[in-house]
């Protein structure tokens, strides 16, 4: 199963997904660049994140800095309690997190690196945000950090959006951003990184409705999976009890994903109480409660928040698409991505280079342009054009041929089952967006 790991990190290279950072220089670990259809196909699971979550009346959209009043990380709990359990390796000095090593590991003290027994450390808890200054000085009172997390950014910000947008609990604020968390091992390709993105949304209630808006926004979740093409069948739910449960929560869960390396969590659903609002109004001596205009009674609103990765769901889209076929004796590997979130929408291929097809095939491309990213290829025979396409993941090649001459169709391939149908150049779009739409993954 690594072995698809390691196939898939090989293609998001060669392909323009995703490569290492400042690779010239042997990399930074933790840190991924996203090459030219990675960030197309990041941009559109934001695009569908947020549509779905701000697209409605009651969510507002925030964009809030990624630098915040160093009180802020006081008030919210993450200078005293955003730590991992750090140990050390006396004998070959590689560094864990003592909670991801394995219970005889642990008890035996025993490195997972060198092997040998009775090595380890005693647990250290070490903070995993990151430091910086404000302005030239560089001492304690300019101390800020990079924020582990976007949900502050949204805390901090409640009143001013409640009062400018006139809500009315319940709302939300939803927000798209860098987070970034100095982990002590970064793995798995973009599942644990130093420098990641987050798509977070708070939903602000009235006290005593939080287990109603909890279910609310589990289905919700669970139900925008299948917009972006991860069956139900590889999603599972994961309840965190008793000392999994975060310092902020009363009730929490994941939605975790069936990696090649095994589940893992993408999003987590939490009940966080009043925790958050209370916490900054006692930091910031700032009332932040809300004026129940009913009850005429002021209220600390609770929340229920959704906090997903947006770069460890784009690792989940990437390994669900990853396919091997045999077709007609030869392998062709295919990227079954959900069309919605392709990079490339559609490749325009005029059959030959002659007899005015790639000018006609042009033609197309400046038609097809305005609305969907369209690719123009007339390099090569075209099976092998695509093979080029099926290996990126474009769901629909569109080839102009002599019939296109004569009567103005062409042929429209759909890349998971590499049938080909006639379709009048004129009704392109409708027939991609109506396959678009009926696109569901295999189970
Ligand atoms: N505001 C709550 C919060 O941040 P979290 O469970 O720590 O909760 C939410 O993070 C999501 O952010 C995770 O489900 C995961 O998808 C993503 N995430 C967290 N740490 C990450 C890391 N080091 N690399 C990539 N994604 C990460």
């Amino acid at each position: 199963m690594a072995d698809v790991m390691d196939k898939l990190v090989s293609l998001c290279k060669r392909r323009g997904y995703i490569y290492q950072s400042s690779e010239i220089y042997g990399g930074l670990n933790g840190c991924w660049d996203y090459g030219p259809l990675g960030v197309e196909l990041l941009r559109n699971i934001k695009e569908t994140w947020w549509r779905a979550m701000t697209w409605r009346e009651d969510v507002e959209g925030l964009d809030a800095s990624i630098l915040l009043h160093p009180r802020v990380w006081e008030a919210s709990g993450h200078v005293e309690n955003f730590t991992d359990p750090l140990v050390d390796c006396r004998g070959c000095k590689a560094r864990f997190r003592q909670d991801l090593l394995t219970e005889a590991q642990r008890e035996a003290g025993q490195c997972p690196v060198c092997g040998q027994r009775g090595v380890l450390t005693e647990a250290r808890a070490f903070n995993l945000m990151f430091k910086t200054f404000v302005g030239p000085v560089e001492d304690d009172s300019a101390r800020v950090y990079l924020r582990p997390e976007t949900a502050q950014g949204i805390f901090v910000n409640f009143l001013n959006v409640q009062a400018a947008m006139r809500q009315k609990l319940p709302f939300g604020i939803a927000q798209i951003g860098k987070a970034f968390r100095n982990e002590i091992n970064t793995r798995n390709f973009l599942f644990r990184t130093r420098e990641f993105e987050q798509m977070e949304m708070q939903y602000f209630v009235m006290p005593g409705t939080e287990d109603q808006w909890f279910d609310y926004w589990r289905e919700q979740r669970w139900q925008w999976y299948r917009r972006i093409g991860l069956p139900e069948g590889k999603l599972r739910w994961h309840q965190h009890l008793g000392d999994e449960l975060a310092h902020y929560a009363r009730a929490a869960f994941d939605v975790q994903y069936e990696f090649p390396f095994g589940w893992g969590e993408i999003e987590g659903i939490h009940n966080r109480g009043n925790y958050d609002l209370s916490q900054h109004e006692k930091f910031s001596g700032k009332g932040l409660q809300y004026f129940d205009e009913q009850t005429r009674e002021k209220v600390t609103a609770c929340v229920i928040e959704t906090s997903i990765g947006a770069s460890r769901t784009l690792m989940a889209t990437l390994v669900e698409a990853y396919r091997e076929e045999e077709v007609n004796g030869e392998q062709r590997v295919v990227m079954r991505l959900h069309p919605r979130i392709a990079p490339v929408k559609a490749a325009v291929l005029p059959l030959v280079r002659r007899d005015g097809m790639p000018e006609l095939a042009r033609q197309l491309v400046d038609e097809l342009r305005p609305h969907l990213p369209v690719f123009y290829d007339e390099g090569g025979a075209i099976g092998r054009r695509y093979r080029r396409m099926d290996e990126i993941g474009t769901p629909y090649c569109i080839t102009i041929d002599s019939q296109t001459l004569q009567d103005g169709t062409v042929t429209l391939r759909d890349r998971d089952t590499m049938a080909q149908d006639r379709v009048a150049a004129a009704d392109l779009r409708r027939e991609i967006d109506t396959r678009t739409e009926a696109w569901v993954a295999e189970a």
